[in-house]
């Protein structure tokens, strides 16, 4: 993998520290010193403006744009056109000047800059002391930002300034900016409103969805303000009377209110935000209790979700960065929100959730935060109807997730993913498995979950195949997780989900049947699921076709993988990655070398179905052929790696992972943060060096721990307890503020776990 660390913060415990400011690492910045709230994210760019490469960027989830250029295709089934999440309006727009001169960090002359985000609170802090060139004069400016995780539509923005050796005026234009071009290219966002004496500025979008933006500002010296408009801009130019060794501070309160409803007027949803925006008006917030009502949000997520790392400050400071962004990025707020691959935090890949959702997601609010976990579930049954549009599309029956959305349907143009993955589809039947069996929240299964197995079951059913010669099913033409084996047929990931998709439809058939049956009979008839179909699944159950020699133990990966012919990974110059810009995508598709695992993420998913022996054994295998060009791979192979003994291994795996961004190692964290990567660091240490495993009907814990670590400990949300394991080189210490009566497998046995504190010895 030969990844390498390009060092720029400080470490510390709770905070990321960036001391002195290097023009090169700016929009890398920009996405490490993301704020969000999963209503919406605000990447760290400077307000006042900055003449060198950056990305103002402001993000609300679930408002998109359909791309400019349609697809040009006349084939069946690819989508005619995508979509993307759209750069909105810049509502911390700044401009300052002093001495005749603009504040542009590319430009004057300044020193002891430091920028500080607090992950106890999500404040962010940027500090330095300007000195002007006419006339020498020494201005401490002080920014400072917070987005509220309470009153999600609530972002305050507040500069201090202090003259050191001298007093003058100083002009600062605050103000709201909807001209900012998505992908540095275009702005579709119509002003339907706007009024620079009121601050009011009501932007529509090409989808036809809204954002109302309003702002107050509060200002504790002697000033003078003037409205004013700059083209579409509207602002308060503000004169401030710096004194000499005085502080002056400019507060500016944001409010943004999105309708996401395209089919209200403009006449209509003008009225409908107004009286929302006068709501949130009244509510008499203010920069001192927004900050401390994140400050009660951010204990509560380091009491409850907090990891620690003694020996490894740089660990501990990269999980907490991930724990942080993950709370930022999506933590349940609402049912219509997702997880991008990039969260909120740039706009790459688009905005789009993946099948990541399910399988990386998902496990880290199951057991943070199950709230959130269910209402990702809900994302997919919500939209359902699209999933349902989307199989007739590509000539099947029930339900076809797609591979990458923001609104539920499609959005992928690329036929060979979008036609060929079914993996989205598989994923969310074993989320909805995984959800309700760490839960038991059946209440689930009755009111969304069936309804949601039995479509996936019909799309499984119309987008496998029969082979007679042999009388067994399959999938033929289909992509896995391996995105470098194109149109192969089965592929053991897919075949295998499949059929566990299957089984779990049976299983809870029978159980809603026997413990609820109106519940049961009111389902079957919403779906005119007939005792036909039952009898189709069930064959298709008993005959898929899985590749497996029971005497290597070796799993194919797809019929034919074995005979591809064999690159030697290690022999690929560095240089030449990623692969998919240097070599033409037919021959990447060519040979056994593969992208991330497939095999071995069926044995992540369904571990417990899996001897040591078996895991070992493909480990051995599809390790040395895998080349990890997707930063989901190497957390599964830690864990593997943890749970067949190699240490060394899953070390060497973990080692970038929870400090991917922080310190760029793919040399794109410009682009964005990677979301689905840092949940993976999560997953990475609690399923692997924690040894935890949650697909069987018992929780269970086999924990080991790196050498360089001297005691660590995690927790998670289970049964309605709240538990803490800490895991020292010979000790595992579970705190539980309750019995947990279904008690935990620790290692091999089941044990009981009493409220308070429950000791085993290590293994
Ligand atoms: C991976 C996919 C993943 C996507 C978004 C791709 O590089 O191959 O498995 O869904 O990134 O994270």
């Amino acid at each position: 993998m030969g990844k390498i660390a390009n060092k720029y913060f400080v470490t510390d415990p709770y905070k990321i520290i960036e001391n002195g400011f290097d023009i090169t690492q700016n929009q890398k910045s920009e996405s490490i010193f993301s704020l969000g709230n999963e209503y919406m994210g605000i990447r760290g760019f400077f307000e006042e403006g900055i003449n060198a490469p950056s990305l103002v960027g402001t993000y609300f989830n679930g408002v998109y744009e359909w791309n400019k250029e349609a697809v040009n295709s006349h084939y069946k089934g690819i989508i005619k056109r995508g979509h993307h999440m759209v750069n909105s309006c810049n509502f911390l727009y700044t401009r300052i000047v002093c001495d005749d001169e603009n504040l542009d960090l590319a430009h004057i002359d300044f020193n002891s800059f430091t920028r500080v985000l607090d992950l106890k609170t999500g404040l962010l802090t940027r500090e330095f002391v300007w000195t002007t060139l006419k006339n020498s004069f020494k201005i401490k400016i002080k920014f400072e930002r917070i987005v509220s995780n309470e009153n999600v539509y609530h972002t305050y923005q507040k500069i201090t300034f202090e003259a050191l050796n001298f007093s003058a005026k100083i002009s600062v234009l605050c103000g709201l900016d909807p001209t900012i071009l998505h992908w540095g290219k275009y702005n579709d966002w119509t002003v339907i409103k706007s009024s620079a004496l009121n601050n009011i500025l009501y932007t529509r979008n090409a989808t036809s969805q809204t954002i109302a933006t309003t702002f107050s500002l509060e200002i504790n010296n002697s000033y003078s303000a003037k409205s004013v408009k700059i083209g579409k801009i509207i602002a308060k130019e503000i004169t401030l009377d710096l004194e000499k060794n005085i502080e002056s501070s400019i507060t500016k309160h944001i409010i943004n209110i999105v309708s996401k409803d395209e089919s209200i007027s403009s006449k209509d949803v003008i009225r409908l935000l107004s009286k929302s925006l006068r709501k949130e008006q009244s509510k008499k917030l203010s920069f001192e209790n927004i900050l401390s009502s994140n400050t009660e949000f951010y204990d509560n997520l380091w009491k409850y979700s907090d990891i620690t790392i003694e020996g490894d400050p740089e660990n501990q400071q990269g999980i907490r960065f991930c724990i942080f962004n993950l709370a930022q990025c999506y933590h349940g707020y609402s049912e219509n929100d997702n997880i991008g691959a990039k969260g909120l935090t740039g706009e790459a890949y688009s905005g789009h959730a993946f099948w990541d959702t399910e399988t990386y997601c998902l496990p880290y609010y199951l057991f943070n935060d199950p709230k959130a976990a269910k209402n990702l579930l809900l994302f997919r049954y919500h939209t359902l109807d699209m999933a349902k549009k989307r199989a007739i599309e590509v000539d099947c029956k029930g339900a076809c997730y797609p591979i990458a959305t923001l609104n539920g349907y499609e959005s992928c143009d690329l036929w060979q993913h979008a036609l060929t993955q079914i993996q989205p589809t598989t994923g969310v039947a074993y989320a909805i498995d995984h959800y309700v069996k760490v839960t038991n929240d059946i209440s689930f299964i009755k009111e969304y979950g069936l309804e949601m197995l039995i479509e996936i079951a019909r799309f499984l059913a119309s987008r496998g195949d029969y082979n007679s010669k042999g009388n067994y099913y399959g999938y033929y033409g289909v992509m896995g997780p391996d995105e470098f084996q194109l149109m192969v047929n089965h592929d053991t990931y897919t075949n295998y989900m499949a059929k566990q998709c299957l089984g779990i439809l049976f299983f809870y058939l029978e159980y809603i049947k026997n413990e609820d049956l109106e519940s049961y009979n009111k389902t079957i008839s919403l779906t005119a699921l007939t005792e036909d179909e039952i009898k189709q699944f069930k064959d298709i159950y008993e005959k898929m076709y899985i590749i497996y020699d029971p005497k290597t133990l070796l799993y194919e990966q797809h019929m034919g993988y074995y005979d591809l012919p064999h690159i030697d990974i290690d022999k690929i110059p560095r240089s030449e990655f990623p692969l998919y810009s240097s070599w033409s995508y037919d021959r990447i598709y060519r040979n056994d070398m593969i992208k991330q695992p497939s095999v071995l993420m069926l044995m992540f998913l369904y571990n417990s179905n899996f001897s040591v022996a078996q895991i070992k054994a493909n480990y051995d295998f599809y390790e040395p052929r895998t080349i990890h060009e997707s930063s989901l791979s190497p957390s599964i192979h830690s864990i593997l790696a943890s749970q067949v003994g190699y240490m060394d291994e899953a070390l060497k795996f973990f080692s970038f992972s929870t400090r991917l961004d922080l310190d760029d190692y793919n040399n794109n964290t410009l682009e964005g943060l990677h979301m689905t990567s840092i949940v993976a660091a999560w997953v990475n240490i609690v399923y692997g060096f924690g040894g935890l495993r949650s697909d069987n009907v018992s929780l269970k814990l086999a924990p080991t721990i790196p050498s360089n670590w001297t005691k660590y400990s995690f927790n998670i949300q289970y049964l309605n307890a709240h538990i803490k394991i800490t895991v020292t080189a010979k000790k595992i210490v579970i705190e539980s503020d309750r019995d947990i009566e279904e008690g935990i497998v620790i290692y091999k046995y089941l044990r009981d776990i009493k409220k308070g504190g429950n000791v085993f010895e290590r293994e």
